[in-house]
């Protein structure tokens, strides 16, 4: 399978094109005065994936005191469907397991049918639902949850 992507840790020079791509995935997209202070704040582990020049996926995460949450996670319409999603969240849950984190929670549209077919490939399972959670439009969120090992 072709993987031209390199996946990297995010810099503030990669803000812009996030916000860029942040529009184009979803219906309430985040600012990029938003994304910057995700990008900048403690605890935050953001990774892109860019081919070239172009950064065609994120994955953006908190994490502290040993739990973490997947805050946000996009892959461009174009590139879908070719395994980047899945690469890059791989990546996020090895960067969390050696910042010792042992279970990461997250919050998926419930009609996301990609979003949870992605997560539950990797093991997350629900324990949660938050009515009406998100906006534009009105729905509500299922919480799905994974317990990470120890790395070896
Ligand atoms: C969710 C998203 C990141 C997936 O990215 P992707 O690169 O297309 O995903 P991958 O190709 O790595 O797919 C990985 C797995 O996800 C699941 N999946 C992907 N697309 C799917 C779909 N349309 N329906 C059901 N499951 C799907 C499959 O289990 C797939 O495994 P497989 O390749 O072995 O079949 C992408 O669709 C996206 O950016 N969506 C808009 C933003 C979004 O909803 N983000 C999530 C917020 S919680």
């Amino acid at each position: 399978m072709d993987v031209p992507w390199t996946i990297r840790e995010a810099t503030s020079r990669d803000v812009a094109a996030a916000a860029a791509l942040e529009r184009r995935c979803f219906s309430d997209p985040w600012s990029e005065a938003s994304i910057r202070e995700t990008f900048a704040g403690p605890g935050m582990l953001n990774l892109v994936a860019v081919r070239g020049d172009m950064l065609e996926g994120y994955v953006i995460a908190h994490a502290i005191a040993g739990e973490a949450e997947i805050l946000n996670l996009a892959v461009a319409p174009e590139v879908r469907g070719r395994r980047l999603g899945g690469r890059l969240l791989d990546a996020m849950l090895q960067h969390l397991r050696q910042a010792a984190v042992r279970q990461v929670f997250l919050e998926v549209r419930e009609s996301n049918a990609a979003a949870t077919g992605l997560y539950l490939s990797r093991g997350f399972e629900q324990v949660g639902r938050r009515a009406r959670y998100y906006r534009r439009p009105e729905e509500d969120a299922i919480v799905l949850r994974l317990g990470l090992e120890r790395p070896a």
